[in-house]
């Protein structure tokens, strides 16, 4: 019973529906690219330490090469009762080479080998990802570029509270989006340490250079205990809380832009490119992409969750239990990277519409804080300023008019510390004018900002 290549102590076949219900074939082909990597820099290390000839190593490499060219352009057969890629690869290079192929897997387990092969392409996605991640940043800077001057209303509670400029809301996202960045790197900077070397679970006997297949790897060092290697998958449980973050932020600014392109809001135009129909209502013109980025979020919190449940309580070293980290691996960084895509495309066609925005911005009392402010720097205590601001805007709620449409009489009935110079403080534009700290929504704030990122993201 041999057929396997851990079929030496078995005396029966495997049951057909065994063989079903464990394959990873269907989804770990997707790591061929990667364990074929890894391979290479295994043999190339074999023969540094003279467990294989240079010869024998230059054969391994150039038919791992021949069988990666193969499964890149489909031309090789997968069937479930090789299990998994790891599997695939190792006996398709003994079918060519013979006992040579069966040299390969010398001072190597699957354990350390799939290890190895999910960190490679993770590393390689959380790349992709940051690319995706930078275009989005860049597309919002772009927004924030072409609605410099307009000012929105901002809110909390979703009840208007004080104006912002348009790119400073634009730019309230390109640094979610960077630490977004900067949390995928740091996770990178800790995933790339190499398991390739700790064997099963104990290391091995042979004489192997794992500093030397870290380097010809890219890791930055080589892990010290090899029982933590076969069980460890603290890197998965982060790259998805990463990425659970990104489709969080997607969420909420999806959310937004939804509620914004609704009649009610009229905030934003959405090009029809972006949107769909319905098949009854002639009329329609919907938001699908934005409900779509926000509704796949749920995939990729249910990813980290899979992933946090399946380590939960595994004992030392390695169980099969892991081989299910891969499905939610695949389907959290599928699923952000398209929502990144196409989050892109939305915010680069999307366009605010001034008229609707800039004419309703009279309403809700915009400047009372910074009516307020004005008292504070009177000389007036803080807590007296906003109950005199209070009863201001409820003069004005009674007589349906603005803060800036009180006669001076009614503001100095109101607090005596008033002057005329408080028209400089009242009305949306100077409100938004009378920002000075760091950080704030005004203008050379914000314009100091926007030509930051720009530099920073190469878009002088
Ligand atoms: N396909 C398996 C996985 O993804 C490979 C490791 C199998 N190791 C083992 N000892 N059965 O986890």
């Amino acid at each position: 019973m041999a057929e396997k290549p851990w079929g030496g102590r078995f005396a029966a076949q495997t049951d057909r529906r065994v063989e079903q219900f464990t394959e990873s074939i269907s989804f770990d082909h997707r790591l061929f690219e990667h364990d074929v990597v890894g391979s290479i820099a295994h043999a190339r290390m074999l023969a540094r330490v003279g467990l294989l000839t240079e010869a024998e190593c230059e054969q391994i490499v150039h038919v791992l090469s021949e069988i990666r060219q193969e499964i890149a352009e489909g031309r090789f057969p997968f069937s479930i009762e090789k299990e998994d890629i790891h599997m695939h690869i190792e006996s398709a290079l003994t079918a060519r080479l013979g006992d040579l192929g069966r040299k390969l897997h010398t001072a190597r387990s699957r354990n350390d080998q799939v290890a190895t092969d999910v960190k490679l392409w993770t590393r390689d996605a959380i790349d992709r990802l940051d690319g995706l991640l930078a275009d989005l940043q860049r597309a919002f800077v772009a927004f924030a570029d072409r609605h410099r001057d307009l000012i929105l209303p901002g809110y909390t509670h979703l009840q208007r509270a004080q104006p912002v400029l348009a790119p400073h809301y634009a730019l309230a996202f390109v640094e979610k989006f960077a630490r977004d960045r900067d949390r995928l790197a740091d996770c990178r900077r800790r995933l790339n340490v190499l398991p390739l070397g700790a064997a099963a679970l104990a290391g091995t006997t042979l004489p192997i250079d794992r500093e030397s297949v870290a380097r010809e790897l890219g890791f930055d060092s080589v892990a010290a205990n090899s029982l933590d290697v076969s069980s460890d998958r603290d890197f998965l449980a982060e790259t998805l809380f990463c990425l659970t973050l990104v489709a969080e932020h997607l969420s909420g600014w999806a959310e937004e832009w939804i509620l914004w392109s609704t009649q009610e809001f009229g905030f934003l135009l959405l090009p029809d490119s972006v949107c769909t129909g319905s098949s009854i209502m002639p009329q329609k013109k919907n938001p699908d992409v934005l409900e779509l980025i926000r509704g796949r979020t749920a995939r990729v919190v249910g990813a980290l969750q899979t992933v946090l449940v399946l380590i939960k309580g595994l004992p030392l070293a390695y169980n099969r239990d892991l081989q299910e980290d891969k499905l939610p691996l695949f389907d959290a960084v599928d699923t952000v990277s398209s929502c990144l895509e196409l989050a892109a495309v939305v915010v680069s066609g999307a366009e605010l519409n001034r008229d609707r925005i800039s004419s309703r911005l009279d309403e809700g009392f915009l400047d009372a804080t910074t009516l307020m402010e004005y008292l504070i720097l009177k000389g007036v205590p803080q807590r007296t300023g906003h109950e005199v601001v209070g009863r201001l805007v409820s003069l004005c709620e009674s007589r349906r008019c603005r803060l800036a449409d009180l006669p001076l009489d009614d503001l100095r009935a109101a607090c005596p510390a008033i002057d005329e110079d408080v028209s400089g403080s009242l009305g949306v534009e100077n409100a938004v004018k009378a920002f000075r700290s760091y950080g704030s929504t005004a203008p050379d704030q914000v314009s100091e900002q926007l030509t930051a990122w720009k530099a920073k993201l190469g878009q002088g």
